[in-house]
């Protein structure tokens, strides 16, 4: 792919202009925009995955946001007691730019991680950090690699600006094919994307197996590893990529308090890498100005305590387990999964299952790969699940 070929930031900021200009005529005329199906959605996306958001895929349907939610891999008992009372009262002081607190917050992780401030850039959920890095590789030319399916968000927007994405199929048991995304990397990749534990599958890679993944290839290439579901692990310390940063490896790490730390309402993330890499990707994203003192406070109390991690852990564990069981009691495999999402293959079309699921009040998501169709199911409260269970019966 030519430089020539790519929308080049300037546009790619007058395109995105447009579209909130449109959203907000939209919103002014009292309508939140609805669309009548997922193919409509589908047909105007500009990745060849066409996957749906789930911002778009909530609009597909014609109630409010009224039902169960297991469909965005949100932790339904966040953010902690702690981290609401940062919250609350930091609207004390909404007045003002976060000035201090950003600085002091971004000190109290680089400690944590062990590594510089430099090293380090905060941004509205990891989405953030996703964005920038989509910006900045496909500014370089080349290609990106991944897998697919996975945690989509920065190839499928890449590819919407004009980058090469090499999807790469996984393995039989639906995890990353190491060998064969390495296989995928040539002279001109820019970037490899890694999710793990990956989304949607929920199956996460052998640690050591990994690290050995990102020495060799990170001399070839830069890697970006998405640990947005790390935390879900007995010892995330043990798994994360962290370390390789910290021996300076070509390699960035992003993570978000969206998951575990029950966040994704509050909006904060952050990536750590080299001082370099991080000026190339704070340069393509929101950082400082996009994220707010309420974020700020509630991440930086939430960051302080583990009562509440492992709270939301055992929660997690529990309806996990349970829906295992509602799974194997209708006769359904699944993926054992590594975090607060099922995926399970379904026998009916996917996009008509989750119509079924919703119509009785439960929003889930689908997937189509390996010639089958998939639900995904996140983890919610128990009544939550059971209520899944319910609808589930109903249609299975
Ligand atoms: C793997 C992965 N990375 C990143 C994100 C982005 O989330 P956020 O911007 O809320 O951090 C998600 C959200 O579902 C995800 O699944």
């Amino acid at each position: 792919m030519g430089m020539s070929s790519m929308m080049n930031r300037k546009e790619w900021l007058k395109s995105s202009g447009a579209v909130v200009a449109g959203g907000i005529s939209m919103l002014s005329a009292g309508i939140f925009p609805r669309t009548k199906s997922v193919e409509q959605i589908r047909k105007d996306l500009r990745s060849s995955r066409k996957f749906v958001s789930d911002r778009d895929f909530m609009r597909t349907f014609p109630e409010d946001f009224g039902a169960i939610r297991l469909m965005a891999n949100e932790n339904p008992w966040g953010p902690s007691p702690k981290a609401k009372e940062a919250i609350i009262k930091a609207t004390e002081q909404g007045n003002r730019y976060p000035i201090l607190i950003y600085e002091n917050f971004l000190k109290r992780i680089a400690d944590h991680e062990k590594v510089e401030v430099e090293q380090l850039m905060l941004t509205p959920g990891s989405s953030g950090v996703l964005t920038g890095a989509g910006i900045y590789f496909t500014s370089l030319g080349g290609n990106i690699v991944t897998a697919d399916p996975s945690y989509s968000d920065m190839p499928d927007f890449a590819e919407s600006i004009g980058a090469e994405v090499r999807w790469v199929p996984l393995t039989d048991e639906y995890k990353l094919d190491l060998k064969a995304m390495e296989a995928k990397v040539d002279s001109d990749t820019k970037v490899v994307y890694i999710c793990n534990p990956n989304n949607p599958t929920g199956t996460k890679l052998d640690s050591s197996e990994l690290k050995e993944f990102c020495k060799r290839v990170s001399k070839k290439t830069h890697i970006l590893v998405d640990e947005a579901y790390l935390d879900y692990q007995d010892d995330p310390l043990a798994e994360s990529m962290m370390p390789l940063v910290r021996e300076g490896y070509n390699i960035t790490v992003a993570k978000t308090f969206s998951k575990l730390y029950g966040f994704a309402g509050m909006r904060i993330g952050y990536a750590v890498s080299s001082p370099e890499m991080i000026k190339n990707l704070d340069n393509n994203a929101r950082g400082f100005y996009g994220i707010s003192m309420l974020a700020l406070e509630g991440a930086d109390a939430a960051f302080q305590e583990d009562e509440f991690l492992n709270f939301a852990k055992k929660q997690t564990v529990a309806s996990r387990d349970y829906l295992y069981s509602v799974l194997e009691k209708e006769g359904y495999e699944y993926i054992p999964s590594h975090t607060n999402f099922v995926m399970f293959p379904i026998r009916m079309n996917g996009d008509r299952f989750v119509q079924e699921i919703w119509k009785r009040g439960v929003a889930v998501r689908n997937w189509e790969f390996n010639n089958q169709q998939w639900c995904r199911v996140s983890i919610g409260k128990m009544e939550s699940m059971e209520a899944f269970a319910t609808a589930f019966k109903q249609i299975s």
